[in-house]
């Protein structure tokens, strides 16, 4: 079979038929009914863009900055969990695409490829993505090692103290590496690929915690890992100590709320990723891009304002920047094309996502990234009016 990959959808599509089910549903799934999951796309599809003609459209650039730092495009890549249960190595492999791309790459806490191992294989500094765990001691010694590892930023998670029940991790058994029950076994022999990525591989496990935390219980199911190990008591007290000890960029990333949000500008925060976390964690709660608007006009002057949830194109990335955003986050558009080619998948869906978000900038009669605003929506089909 040969497909011509043209968008996100053919990288998903492929993904599906190659990653054993247990771990595209993890990457696919949203909380509860799945209703916040699919108003983050949905509520992207009702924005209208303004198409302007006779425009000057030559020489172009998509190029920006995220926390002062360069990149080709507002986008970077979310932290995801278990990354490299969707391919082979697939941190070290997202990262290496990203680095090619110029556009930067974030590395979870629930990595399976480890902070020292993604350094190890790539040249460009990462981001680091921080979750506060009960014990204090391994947290200051996971930030230790991101700036050990020269991690350019650290984006710190507020809206995962307790996990959202997704129920087809539940009905699973999601578990990394995969627990050899007969219905895994079935699936797994009509994944061949990524057997044989995963039998070349030593990185199997949560490569950023094994052999590092102390008294860790059942490592291997995400749903116990977090209830046992994730601090419920998470405050902005702890933001304010783990910035002191950080001393570089600091990201928040979950808030959907504008009282939050001007916490998390008093707290110092050099930018704020408006989040539902994929609509993974609060099912009933606002899109994204629809809590985008209030939280750029409370705070967009005093702390960089970013977005994600629901970015499956280009398209989607003008939206974003046009309502204020000054990034955004890519998680399931990226793993999609990990899970269907590996590096090249997540090389792919960044060249698409690109090429779409510079086409549709220049339809829109825009040159530059900065010049993008809400004037090039037609009214009354955004958010926010
Ligand atoms: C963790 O980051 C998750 O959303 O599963």
């Amino acid at each position: 079979m040969s497909l011509t990959i043209t968008h996100i959808e053919d990288l998903q599509r492929l993904a599906r038929k190659r990653v054993p089910r247990m771990f595209y549903d993890y990457a696919d799934s949203g909380s509860w009914t799945e209703g916040t999951y699919r108003a983050n796309e949905a509520d992207f599809k009702k924005i209208l863009l303004r198409q302007r003609v006779a425009v000057d459209m030559s020489d172009r650039s998509t190029a920006t900055t995220m926390v002062g730092q360069a990149a080709a495009m507002p986008v970077a890549l979310a932290p995801t969990g278990m990354t490299g249960m969707q391919h082979a190595d697939g941190e070290i492999l997202a990262a290496r695409a990203a680095e090619a791309m110029g556009v930067p790459f974030t590395l979870s806490t629930m990595s399976i490829c480890s902070i020292e191992d993604v350094a190890a294989h790539t040249r460009s500094p990462f981001w680091f993505q921080l979750y506060v765990m009960r014990d204090r001691d391994f947290v200051e010694r996971l930030i230790d090692r991101a700036k050990a590892a020269k991690c350019s930023a650290l984006m710190l998670t507020l809206d995962l103290q307790i996990l959202g029940q997704r129920h087809k991790d539940l009905k699973n058994g999601l578990s990394a590496p995969p627990k050899p029950t007969l219905a895994n076994l079935v699936n797994l022999a009509t994944k061949p690929r990524w057997c044989l990525g995963m039998l070349r591989t030593k990185r199997r496990g949560f490569g950023n915690i094994v052999g590092h935390a102390k008294g860790v219980g059942d490592l291997s199911s995400l749903s116990a890992w977090t209830a046992e190990q994730f601090d419920p008591r998470l405050s902005w007290a702890d933001v304010e100590w783990i910035k002191t000890r950080w001393g570089g960029p600091l990201i928040l990333k979950g808030i959907l709320d504008v009282e939050d949000a001007r916490l998390a500008a008093d707290s110092g925060a050099d930018a704020l990723v408006v989040s539902n976390h994929g609509g993974r964690q609060l099912d009933g709660a606002p899109s994204s891009i629809a809590a985008l608007p209030a939280i750029v006009e409370a705070v967009g002057s005093r702390l960089e304002v970013w977005l994600d949830g629901g970015i499956r194109s280009g398209q989607d990335v003008l939206k974003a920047v046009a309502l204020g955003a000054r990034g955004t986050l890519i998680g399931r558009a990226f793993l999609y094309g990990l899970g269907a080619m590996g590096e090249a998948g997540v090389a792919k869906a960044l060249q698409i996502i690109h090429k779409e978000l510079d086409l549709s900038m220049a339809f829109c009669g825009r040159r530059r990234i900065g010049d993008v605003d809400r004037s090039i929506l037609l009214p009354g089909t955004a958010p926010g009016g």
